[in-house]
């Protein structure tokens, strides 16, 4: 298996990031998230888990939400407060959420944060704090790559240079190139089957609601290249079980 670095920890790579909105293929992840989080959830006390340079932080302020954004890459988190320098953007340990107190959030997002989280008692440990910090009603939305995400060319991504993705089994080091950055080095993540989250959502003390694979549509602003047949994305809305 080949060794797993955080691609984030890293000047270049957070300004190269930084400038990243919601092309191509990001588009999908977003398109719908207005209308899920819409009708899951209920409240507007927000944490975004795994910010990075604050894309998604920002998505969620725009629609109303309170939102703090943590990542463990300094980064990214300083790019985060050069871009948006109102918005709540800290920096935090591996798996530290000392500071939200139990049964606070109305919501946690996890945008591509557990595509770099790389062992099974590790996601379950970050599962299982962030469940914590959640209330009773409160609802983690986890927007996770699918494992077909690494073995196709996309709008915004390639994976043709890394063949070897096609043998990776679960918890295996998966490459792909980001092609909308410029800088062109591969990002390093952990395939991580539907399967496998279920357990790990089982063994964290969360139950799936609802889980989405958006495909693009012709009326979406993008030249589609299998996003239209393959879904690219998963996202889980989860709950306390
Ligand atoms: C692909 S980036 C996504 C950033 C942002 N959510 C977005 O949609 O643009 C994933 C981020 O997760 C962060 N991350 C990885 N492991 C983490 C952990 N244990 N706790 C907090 N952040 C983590 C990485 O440093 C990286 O900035």
């Amino acid at each position: 298996m080949m060794e797993f670095r955080n691609t984030y920890e890293n000047d270049a790579y957070a300004a190269a990031y930084a400038k990243l909105e919601f092309p191509g293929t990001y588009y999908l992840a977003f398109r719908d998230m207005p209308d899920i989080l819409s009708r899951h959830v209920q409240g507007s006390v927000a944490l975004d888990f795994g910010c990075g340079t604050g894309r998604s932080t920002r998505l969620l302020r725009k629609l109303g939400f309170d939102a703090v954004g943590i990542d463990i890459a300094e980064e990214m988190i300083n790019k985060a407060r050069t871009v948006d320098p109102t918005g709540d953007y800290r920096l935090v340990s591996d798996g530290d959420l000392d500071q939200f107190a139990d049964g606070t959030l109305d919501l946690v997002l996890s945008a591509f944060t557990f595509d770099n989280i790389d062992a099974h008692a590790r996601k379950v440990g970050l599962l299982s704090g962030l469940a914590r910090v959640l209330k009773a009603e409160g609802r983690i939305v986890n927007l996770v790559s699918s494992p077909d995400i690494y073995l196709h060319e996309w709008a915004s991504f390639s994976t043709k240079d890394f063949p070897e993705n096609g043998l990776a089994k679960c918890g295996d080091v998966v490459r792909i190139i980001v092609t909308e950055l410029e800088d062109k080095r591969p990002v390093d993540d952990i395939l991580w089957p539907d399967e496998d989250y279920h357990d790990v959502y089982k063994k964290s003390g969360l139950e799936v609601v609802k889980t989405y694979r958006p495909l693009g549509s012709a009326d979406d602003p993008c030249e589609w290249v299998n996003e239209d047949t393959i879904p690219p994305w998963v996202i889980y809305v989860l709950k306390k079980s």
